[in-house]
């Protein structure tokens, strides 16, 4: 295993020009990794050693305590949701856990009202697509939906804040797009929405974990996201922040017994919402996936996000220079404050090649109308970029 740290970025990559990668010493706790070189965290995030320990735990409490193990599963959500909340800068008692974030942004949903006065809803052609489903299916409840259009790989900020306006009632967007890893400048959008009485879901799938956030510092009203890719904790475990001073504003319609006060009670007939961050929660949780996720959130955790996006530029600027090298078409951003953790490459024929990629377990994906997408992590070697391309470049060689 060769620990060099390969080339120094120009772009304010922070490259450390050749001393040892500390963070490849976290490579043991995922052996997977020796199997395939794994490009593909903006999609699945590779499998922590203790992922199945910890499954093996919900399994034995199952079989060992039979019912009395939800006095270990309930509290499990909020474990899960206070390691979360620390990669978020979050308050205790602000974030809470769910299925997906289609849910997650469901739920937020039904808990706004919309007036002929007040009724959009503002994001951009470049949100993820099953976001833009949910909200869509608010203009059947009287929510005007407009979508600000973008240049393929960014949004203008400029665009953005001229679309939100006194008649809007919210504003989610993703911090870093899916399609192109491209960041938005959220702080100007938080301005601008809380100045005309609008609030922001800002969706973070594709930041929390390479990205260092404050969602204190940053004002956003909500936050959510889920653990199956960067935060290494395969699918079921989403999170959702709520502003500490919003907590117990909103009732969401789309709602259930883990979200009332005294959920054995079974009082009937309507709810009573719980008064903190549970009334956020619907039925029965999903706890597998709770710990299933635990050991991904805690490694990143140890490790500092701050340190995983040091390497993450040094790596992509690599990816970047490769690109160029071979002419290829870039299609994330290059400027260092504006590209998340994944490389977006395009060439002729590259939906063809990613799949035998991916057959030879080079793992990475391709997206219509984007590119192959590349995603280094805190576990990637540099070696293992330059064993990518070369097998990129033998496969369109014929080789
Ligand atoms: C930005 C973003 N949001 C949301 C999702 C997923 O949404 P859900 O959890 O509803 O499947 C993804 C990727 O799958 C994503 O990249």
């Amino acid at each position: 295993m060769s620990e060099a740290d390969g080339s120094a970025g120009a772009d304010g990559s922070g490259g450390s020009g050749g001393s040892a990668d500390e963070l490849l010493a976290w490579r043991k706790e995922f052996p997977s990794l020796e199997q395939c070189v794994h490009l593909i965290s903006h999609s699945l995030g590779a499998t922590p050693r203790r992922a199945g320990e910890h499954l093996a735990e919900f399994a034995r409490l199952w079989s060992e305590k039979s019912i009395t193990a939800w006095e270990e599963w309930i509290p499990e959500i909020d474990r899960a949701a206070a390691r979360i909340g620390r990669l978020l800068g979050a308050p205790a008692g602000t974030v809470t856990m769910n299925q997906n974030v289609s849910t997650i942004e469901a739920g937020l949903a039904s808990a706004l009202e919309y007036t002929p006065a007040r009724n959009k809803v503002v994001y951009s052609d470049m949100n993820f697509p099953s976001v833009s489903y949910v909200w869509k299916s608010e203009e059947r409840r009287g929510a005007r939906v407009e979508i600000v259009a973008s240049d393929g790989v960014g949004v203008s900020t400029e665009k953005l804040l001229a679309a939100i306006d006194e008649q809007t009632v919210v504003v989610p967007i993703s911090h870093v797009l899916f399609r192109s890893s491209f960041i938005k400048d959220v702080a100007p959008i938080v301005k601008r929405a809380h100045e005309v009485g609008a609030l922001v879901i800002l969706d973070t799938y594709q930041s929390l974990g390479t990205l260092p956030l404050d969602v204190v510092a940053l004002g956003v009203d909500f936050v959510c996201g889920g653990s199956v890719k960067w935060l290494c904790g395969g699918p079921g475990a989403a999170y959702l922040y709520v502003r500490e001073d919003l907590i117990q504003r909103f009732s969401p319609r789309v709602t259930g017994w883990f979200a009332h006060e005294h959920p054995f009670a079974f009082t009937m007939p309507e709810q009573q919402y719980a008064p903190g961050i549970a009334r956020y929660l619907g039925g029965t949780t999903a706890i597998a996936p709770l710990y299933q996720a635990r050991a991904g959130v805690e490694i990143i955790g140890e490790i500092g996000v701050e340190r995983i996006r040091h390497k993450s530029l040094r790596q992509t600027a690599r990816l970047i220079a490769m690109v160029d090298e071979r002419e290829f078409t870039l299609r994330s951003p290059r400027a260092a404050e504006r590209r998340g953790g994944t490389v977006v490459m395009d060439f002729h024929g590259a939906g063809k090649v990613a799949a035998e990629l991916n057959r030879r377990r080079f793992f990475c994906d391709h997206r219509p109308g984007a590119g192959i997408r590349v995603s280094p992590h805190f576990y990637t070697k540099d070696e293992e970029l330059e064993l990518f391309v070369a097998e990129l470049d033998a496969i369109r060689a014929g080789r």
